[in-house]
């Protein structure tokens, strides 16, 4: 183990420096304060390690995305998204019939009690899809109990009703009857059949959305310790539930700056196209800070490089857009907007690439899913990586409830004084 020295104060401290499998290295500063009285300040966490993990590995220098050790472009052309869940979650490809096992029971569950549609009755037509997800996720926990032994089937549960409450809450914003889920379907068919079907005509899930969903899911199932899995960690560190936990991810995904990004992406272009289409003039909006315009889709805490995940989506697009024969002009004003920034210096000096956001949003509305949905969408892939980082978090003996400190920098003590205002 090597280690690293800091002096303070006249005195040598001696820190251990932990490396990961893939040569990470880290400061182990747990005992700092007990050592020195000295804490670290590192607001947004940009040089701290919350955890160490064996879930998944990324590389942001070379754009290296890694589930399990296995490469996102392989996992992405080679598996299907009910793998990637049970890849995650228990670490290791399941035998072909585990899987099969799996799939089985994740089908079994996808039915909502039925007392729960209820809760859908009382959102007003235009509730916001996350706040119903954040809401149901919580609700979860009044239905299915946790214990330790019923743990395991409620990650089934929760797994097979995402997509139920997920189509619900648009066949509710659309005024529609909500569709219940067919058996004999995939995840991404069942999802898809419940979100367009209509009792009036049958509905064939064509597979190129299929397959499209298909990886849309598994490029979003993780990403080590980004805002919303580390939310679903620190929540889990004080022992809730694992609904409650998840409930907690799914709102902190919801910001523009993490998971809303692909409905920001959108309004963004949308907002260009109405503007003339002027990439330029956009942009420039974007670089002068006065109209605090970001490039949604843009930039990432961890990528200084391509994302992998943007690359991939935005080569299926066009394949996509090829096979369904659909033309978005959205989709070539996004590519000339990509070009102009790859070009600008303020982005290259920033290292701003596009990422996972820049493209989905656009796959999304070819699938004629609308831009409301597309975090939930975010939120539906995510749910294995959420859930293993619980897991993974729950089984270490040593993990401990987060409680960060901080340095107060407010007034000092002064006296309250008596000024007749104590009223009863
Ligand atoms: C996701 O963490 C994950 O892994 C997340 C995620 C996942 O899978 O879970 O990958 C999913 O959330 C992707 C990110 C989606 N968000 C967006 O696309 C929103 C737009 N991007 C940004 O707001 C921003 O890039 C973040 C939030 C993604 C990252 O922010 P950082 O790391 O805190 O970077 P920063 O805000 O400190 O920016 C550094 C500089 C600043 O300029 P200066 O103050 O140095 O002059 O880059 C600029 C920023 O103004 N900048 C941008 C920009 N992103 C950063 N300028 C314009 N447009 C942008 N998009």
């Amino acid at each position: 183990m090597s280690t690293a020295k800091l002096i303070y104060d006249g005195k040598e401290h001696e820190l251990s420096v932990i490396e990961g499998t893939e040569g990470e290295r880290g400061i182990e500063v747990a005992k700092l304060r007990q050592q020195t009285g000295l804490v670290t300040l590192d607001p947004g966490y940009s040089s701290t390690g919350s955890c160490t993990s064996a879930i998944t590995f990324i590389d942001g220098e070379k754009g290296i995305l890694r589930y399990r050790g296995y490469p996102i472009e392989q996992v992405a052309e080679r598996a299907r998204f009910t793998e990637v869940c049970y890849l995650l979650i228990y670490g290791r490809r399941p035998e072909p019939n585990e899987l099969a096992e799996f799939r089985e029971s994740m089908t079994r569950h996808t039915l909502l009690h039925e007392d729960m549609k209820k809760f859908y009755e009382g959102y007003p037509p235009g509730a916001h899809p996350m706040a119903i997800m954040a809401a149901m996720f919580a609700s979860l926990s009044s239905f299915y109990p946790e214990t330790d032994e019923t743990l395991e089937l409620n990650i089934l549960r929760i797994l097979a009703k995402s997509k139920t409450l997920a189509a619900f809450s648009y066949k509710k914003s659309m005024g529609q009857p909500f569709i219940y889920p067919r058996n004999d379907l995939s995840w991404p068919g069942n999802f898809l059949r419940m979100m367009f079907a209509v009792p009036a005509e049958e509905y064939e899930v064509h597979p190129v959305l299929e397959s499209a969903l298909n990886l849309l899911l598994i490029l979003h199932a993780d990403h080590e310790q980004n805002c919303s899995t580390s939310t679903v960690r620190m929540v889990g560190s004080s022992q809730a539930n694992l609904f409650a936990s998840l409930s907690a991810a799914i709102c902190a995904l919801w910001g523009p700056l993490h998971g809303g990004a692909n409905q920001g992406v959108i309004e963004m272009l949308e907002a260009v196209q109405a503007d003339g289409g002027d990439c330029g003039k956009f942009l420039s909006q974007v670089k002068d800070g006065k109209s605090r315009v970001r490039l949604m889709g843009f930039g990432h805490r961890v990528y200084k490089n391509f994302d992998p995940r943007a690359t991939l989506l935005k080569r299926a697009a066009d394949q996509i857009f090829n096979e369904l024969g659909v033309n978005d002009p959205l989709l070539e004003l996004a590519k000339s907007v990509e070009e102009a920034a790859l070009k600008d210096n303020y982005f290259v000096e920033r290292r701003l690439y596009p990422n996972v956001d820049f493209y989905s949003g656009i796959i999304y509305r070819a699938m004629g899913i609308p831009t409301e949905m597309f975090t939930v969408m975010f939120a539906l892939g995510r749910l294995p990586g959420w859930i293993a980082h619980w897991m993974e978090q729950r089984n270490d003996e040593s993990s401990r409830i987060h409680r960060p400190r901080q340095i107060y920098m407010g007034e000092q003590k002064r006296e309250f004084s008596d000024q007749g205002t104590k009223v009863l």
